[in-house]
């Protein structure tokens, strides 16, 4: 398991709340952007049939409704460039109508290949099959990035932060959604004895391997050392109660958790988390497009049939309509 306890050198934070014994003070160890271990261990989705078996009839209905509530909350109507981040099978593209030209970014082939076979008509959308560690994207090219249900899977959440900031405009929003370790189901359980880990505890939780639940307040300080500026927060997915979600329609639950998530996110005791948050740096044009995403050279010269970096002499493949910069190639990957 991931230690991000390695490179701790002092205390920067502390934050006071109120918790099950009273008011408790934290405070939170600084974690060098270097903390995270090379190459960082990503997960595989390549050949998932994750449509199928988490979303399309199993019960899902209110969580995908409440994270569309809250996204369209937080997102700008309309804008230039839209990067979505781990998209998958593109659940929630339909909510980019209002952009020129949406980026679907995800390191599995087979999902973005169906968000291709139900979205294929609208030429707005491009598919990249890319690793959030290493984006094919020149600096600034993004007017917003959305990222949802992905950060769960990273073991080297500042390194992703980094990249990201790196491809937005300034000034612009990345919207973030994380899993949240320290909600009210956790508490309790803790409180009960029936959970040997605390939700108190500042760092990641692996409750299994390349699955985190993260802290909110350890994930505002990597938002904020990233170069984000926290704008707004809305707790979601309260009612994530099977009892309830047989007993109440899905779209009532869904409002009624969608009023909540203002309020709710001063507690933060909800599983889910979503973020706005602006990148702190001055607006500047990018220059170009893509670029190579192992040694970051923009001398990328395409055939039709792929991309040849006239750098590194790496050749990046497009096949049925994917740009496939994955690096490291699957082959290679951790
Ligand atoms: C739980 S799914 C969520 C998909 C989509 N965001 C949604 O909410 O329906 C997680 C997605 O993140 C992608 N992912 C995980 N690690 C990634 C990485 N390092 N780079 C790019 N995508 C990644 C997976 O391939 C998968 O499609």
């Amino acid at each position: 398991m991931l230690s991000f306890r390695s490179g701790v050198s002092n205390y920067v934070s502390c934050e006071t709340w109120l918790s099950r014994w009273g008011e408790t003070n934290l405070c939170f160890h600084e974690v060098p952007l270097t903390s995270s271990p090379h190459p960082v261990k990503i997960i595989s989705y390549e050949g998932s049939t994750y449509k199928t078996d988490f979303w399309e009839g199993q019960g899902r209905e209110f969580e995908d409704r409440t994270e569309r509530l809250a996204l369209r909350q937080l997102l700008p109507a309309s804008g230039h460039t839209l990067i979505e981040v781990g998209a998958g099978f593109g659940r929630l593209a339909d909510l980019y109508q209002g952009y020129q030209r949406v980026i679907l970014v995800d390191y599995s082939t087979t999902l973005l290949s169906e968000a291709r076979e139900h979205l294929g008509h609208d030429a707005r959308y491009m598919y990249v099959a890319a690793n959030v560690y290493h984006l094919p994207f020149v600096d600034h090219v993004a007017d917003v990035v959305v990222m949802i249900r992905v950060a769960h899977h990273l073991a080297a959440v500042d390194l992703a932060l980094a990249e990201i900031y790196r491809v937005m405009q300034g000034g612009r929003p990345f919207i973030m959604e994380f899993a949240n370790k320290r909600h009210l189901k956790a508490i309790v359980r803790y409180a009960l004895g029936k959970q040997p880990w605390s939700p108190f505890d500042p760092f990641p939780y692996e409750f299994v391997p390349l699955n985190f639940d993260f802290h909110p307040s350890w994930m505002r300080q990597q938002l904020m050392a990233a170069g984000f500026r926290v704008e707004r927060e809305l707790a979601i997915s309260h009612f994530r109660l099977p009892a309830l979600k047989r007993r109440i329609p899905p779209q009532w639950l869904a409002r009624l958790d969608n009023a909540l998530a203002g309020p709710g996110a001063w507690l933060k005791l909800s599983p889910s988390v979503l973020t706005k948050n602006v990148a702190l740096k001055p607006p500047t044009s990018p220059a170009g497009f893509l670029r190579c995403p192992a040694c970051g050279s923009q001398r990328l010269v395409a055939d039709g049939s792929q991309h040849t970096c006239q750098e590194c002499g790496r050749s990046w493949p497009i096949r049925d309509g994917i740009f496939d910069f994955r690096y490291p190639r699957p082959e290679d990957a951790p």
